[in-house]
């Protein structure tokens, strides 16, 4: 309800006002729309986790404090050098992975070789949630702005990472066994 409608209801004498007002409450709370599956998990893997994961592991090799800003951060593609760059990227990339976790589990999505991903199995849930917890430990390293703990985080990450990809990315003969 606007602020003005709100004024107006909130004073109401005439019986035309009442109506109004009825009609105003009922237009007020349009059902959520039920979420939405736009890629494969091919695609989530290459558009979230693949540069969020390699944003967060450069601070292992430079210390993000020193990255110089791009001549102008607001346009830079790259999210170090950007207006959100040096360590609040590092942080922006743990939290993109961490939040990201939640998209693995969303049904009806399918791999590139047209099988479901497998959300349903015990061990994916596991590997989900190894995920989610990675990106919570490396967003905590980012805030202490400490190199030696990004160096702990990336390795709690990459297992994150590994331990699903062993058995549904690098399943033994080829991409048709993904999943
Ligand atoms: C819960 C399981 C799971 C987790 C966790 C996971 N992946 Fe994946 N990843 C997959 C699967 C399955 C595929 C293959 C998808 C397909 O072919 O549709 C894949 C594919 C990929 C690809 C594409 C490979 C290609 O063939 O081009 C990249 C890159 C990738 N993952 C990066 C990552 C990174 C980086 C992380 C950790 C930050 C990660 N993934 C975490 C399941 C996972």
């Amino acid at each position: 309800m606007t602020m003005r409608k709100q004024l107006l209801c909130g004073g109401v004498i005439a019986a035309a006002f009442v109506v109004w007002c009825a009609g105003v409450t009922s237009a007020q709370a349009p059902p959520a729309k039920p979420q939405r599956v736009e890629t494969t998990m091919l695609q989530l893997m290459r558009g979230i986790f693949y540069p969020a994961a390699n944003v967060f592991f450069a601070a292992q090799t430079v210390d993000p404090a020193t990255i110089q800003k791009a001549w102008d951060p607001a346009i830079s593609p790259d999210p170090l050098t950007s207006s959100y760059g040096q360590w609040l990227a590092i942080e922006n990339s743990a939290l993109a992975m961490a939040e990201a976790s939640n998209l693995l589990n969303l049904p009806g999505r399918f791999c590139s070789n047209g099988k479901p991903v497998p959300v349903q199995n015990a061990d994916w849930q596991a590997w989900v949630e190894e995920m989610r917890e990675a990106g919570k430990t490396g967003f905590k390293a980012a805030q202490s702005k400490n190199q030696d703990n990004i160096i702990e985080a990336a390795d709690v990450v990459a297992e994150a990472c590994r331990h699903c990809h062993v058995k549904y990315r690098d399943a033994p003969g080829g991409i048709k066994n993904r999943c």
